[in-house]
């Protein structure tokens, strides 16, 4: 690779040596986002769960069986055979999703598909033009620009909250199986597809659940699968959750839960202070967030802090900006949250980490 070495960096104490491997590193990013655009069509196309039921076959075989077109279909198999994703072997023009591969990326594994993730890319792209004029006008991308979000945060929060709900969440809150058992009143703030409300509904009849989201489109979609699933025993309402805790919903809740709901928030002081207000004196608050540290140098270890700012800046800021808000972002960090929990007027809070989630925080916080 050839660089460019102006008289001035030379000067400087230019590193020929680094300076070629940093090249070769940003090729190789380039590399990786291609494939994962590709990781994102071979998801939604179905064509990973297509090959991981099959055994070596041709582009028209897989083509067939996907229900695609073959030309696309070949071409896609090309750049999964070049990123050493999918096995071709050339004498039979056959290919093959190892099983190692397969649990990363096919539907055959509920909880640990990263192709889910590899959505978020193009859905990010898809606003490139927008975030590009608010770095030079300033202002923010409004949520309804979000083509698809609901649905790829669904079946994110399919695998890092829903999957692990009964086994690893609902735990850390000692006694709380038990007090949903007998019947409590629980609220979840910014709802979203209400996946998890509709999963704790199935598991307490006794209890009765309710989701806010400001968003139709998706309180519409909580509402059909409560009743498809006949969860009586759950509601949706679209709410701006910065209106909580007013009136006589103070003290209505025994258990809030926050899922990714905080950080993308207008006014996210504001919210956390309407969930103390709306919780009962002896409630629990229970608030999935982004891990991170609230300094971008303590951010450097993680293993997902490139993905994570990335999403924070094209979409939990810029949203929360777009309503002339504080754009407090995915990445504001453990010591921010704190902060803003005591100022909030919760007394205790304690911070978990779960073994399978190196995503989120699950802060436990008490009046
Ligand atoms: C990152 S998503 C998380 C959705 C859901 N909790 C999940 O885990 O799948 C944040 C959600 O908060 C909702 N939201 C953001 N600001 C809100 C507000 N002020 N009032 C109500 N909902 C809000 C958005 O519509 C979105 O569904």
């Amino acid at each position: 690779m050839t660089i460019a070495t102006a008289e001035h960096i030379i000067n400087a104490g230019f590193d020929e040596h680094r300076a070629e491997q940093f090249a070769e590193r940003m090729v190789d990013m380039l590399n990786a986002g291609c494939t994962a655009l590709m990781i994102s069509i071979g998801h939604r196309t179905g064509l990973f769960d297509t090959l991981a039921a099959m055994a070596p076959a041709t582009s028209e075989e897989i083509a067939s069986r996907a229900g695609l077109n073959e030309r696309y279909v070949r071409e896609w198999l090309g750049a999964m055979t070049v990123s050493d994703i999918i096995r071709h072997t050339p004498e039979t023009a056959t290919y093959q999703l190892p099983s190692e591969h397969a649990i990363s990326l096919s539907r055959t594994s509920p909880a640990d598909n990263i192709a889910v993730f590899a959505q978020y890319i193009p859905l990010l792209g898809a606003v490139e033009d927008q975030i590009v004029h608010c770095f030079r006008h300033g202002g923010g991308v409004p949520y309804e620009s979000f083509h698809r979000f609901h649905e790829v945060m669904a079946e994110d929060s399919g695998q890092s909250v829903v999957a692990a709900l009964d086994t690893h969440i609902l735990p850390l809150v000692p006694g709380l199986t038990d007090r949903l058992e007998q019947g409590i009143r629980v609220l979840d703030v910014g709802c979203g597809r209400g996946k998890a409300l509709n999963c704790l509904a199935g598991l307490y009849p006794a209890s009765r659940f309710v989701g806010y989201d400001f968003s139709r489109e998706a309180v519409d979609y909580a509402r059909r699968e409560a009743s498809e699933q006949g969860h009586h025993n759950a509601t949706f309402q679209v709410r701006d959750a910065a209106t909580l805790g007013e009136g006589n919903e103070r003290g209505t809740f025994d258990l809030i839960t926050t899922f990714d709901a905080i950080h993308d928030q207008k006014d996210p002081l504001a919210v956390l202070r309407g969930i103390r207000a709306a919780l009962a004196d002896d409630g629990v608050y229970l608030a999935q967030d982004i891990k991170g540290s609230s300094h971008h140098h303590g951010d450097r270890d993680h293993p997902i802090g490139p993905m994570l700012y990335t999403v924070s800046c094209m979409h939990c800021m810029t949203v929360s900006l777009a309503q002339g808000g504080e754009g407090l972002g995915a990445m504001w960090g453990k010591e921010r949250a704190l902060d803003y929990f005591s100022k909030a007027g919760f007394g205790t809070v304690e911070v978990n980490e779960l073994a399978h989630d190196f995503q989120n925080y699950w802060y436990v916080c008490r009046p």
